[in-house]
């Protein structure tokens, strides 16, 4: 059976303390809530991951970074390696989210990069793919989300393929409120499966764990992740708030 996975994306938000006490109020009540078929995944920036790593030792979740280097070490100032997420103990990344795509111009390609430098260091990659406004109005949303897998993704093995979880993020959607319909989510989250399924076999497909991000909050995930091809969701702003996060991770 495949996993479902409720991941929280801070993006650059909180300093350490806030942190903190986020986390903690999530460890703390992890240990209450009767969710053993879902993974929890908290993604904080790169300087509290090791606090948040401690936090989560008698806990039930993972600790995520939010990018990664397409590059295993070197002169690549600011950035940081998959071996030296790996060495402490990370068990997940993002990668090729639309803001990374849009601020940091990755491409297809980088982003093919970083998931193999993750995937060589034992750490799963959260694959963020999903069209634009302009694509979603001209209806090319399905092609769109095509090229960023295949080009991203359809180099990898089956084995490889198998560790890797994808988010469909539209971007439109991302930290607008205009959530994506039911419907729109569980269409493109069959279609994506379908890709896989054409690609690497139905076993593989039918594994495969697909997360919906964009809006999704305390109050729209149970809708969500009703679809039968929605494994969970990349969470932003209702990740930041313990109460809305948690509610979240029980809305299956
Ligand atoms: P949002 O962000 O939930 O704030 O829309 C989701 C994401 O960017 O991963």
């Amino acid at each position: 059976m495949r996993k479902k996975i409720v991941a929280g994306n801070w993006k650059m938000n909180k300093t350490f303390d806030d942190a903190y006490e986020l986390v903690e109020k999530i460890a703390d009540e992890m240990e209450h809530l009767a969710t053993p078929s879902v993974d929890v995944v908290v993604c904080p920036p790169y300087p509290f991951l090791e606090m948040c790593g401690d936090l989560s030792q008698e806990s039930f979740f993972a600790v995520g970074a939010q990018d990664v280097s397409a590059h295993e070490s070197g002169a690549y100032t600011g950035e940081v390696a998959a071996p030296m997420l790996a060495s402490m103990g990370i068990d997940y990344c993002i990668v090729g989210h639309s803001e990374r795509r849009a601020y940091h111009n990755e491409s297809n390609e980088e982003i093919a990069d970083k998931v193999k430098q993750l995937l060589a260091n034992d750490i799963r990659p959260i694959f963020c793919c999903g069209e634009k406004l302009p694509e979603r109005e001209a209806g090319t949303q399905f092609k769109v989300v095509e090229k960023q897998i295949s080009e991203s993704l359809f180099g990898l093995t089956a084995d490889e393929f198998g560790d890797v979880v994808i988010a469909y993020e539209p971007v439109w959607a991302i930290g607008t409120g205009k959530t994506a319909t039911p419907q729109q989510a569980q269409e493109m989250h069959a279609f994506i499966r379908s890709l896989i399924a054409k690609q690497y076999g139905s076993h593989v497909a039918d594994n495969a764990t697909l997360l919906y991000g964009g809006s999704c909050n305390a109050k729209n995930a149970k809708e969500l992740f009703a679809n039968p091809d929605v494994d969970g969701g990349l969470i932003g702003g209702a990740s930041l708030k313990a109460d809305d996060f948690l509610t979240i991770v029980q809305s299956f």
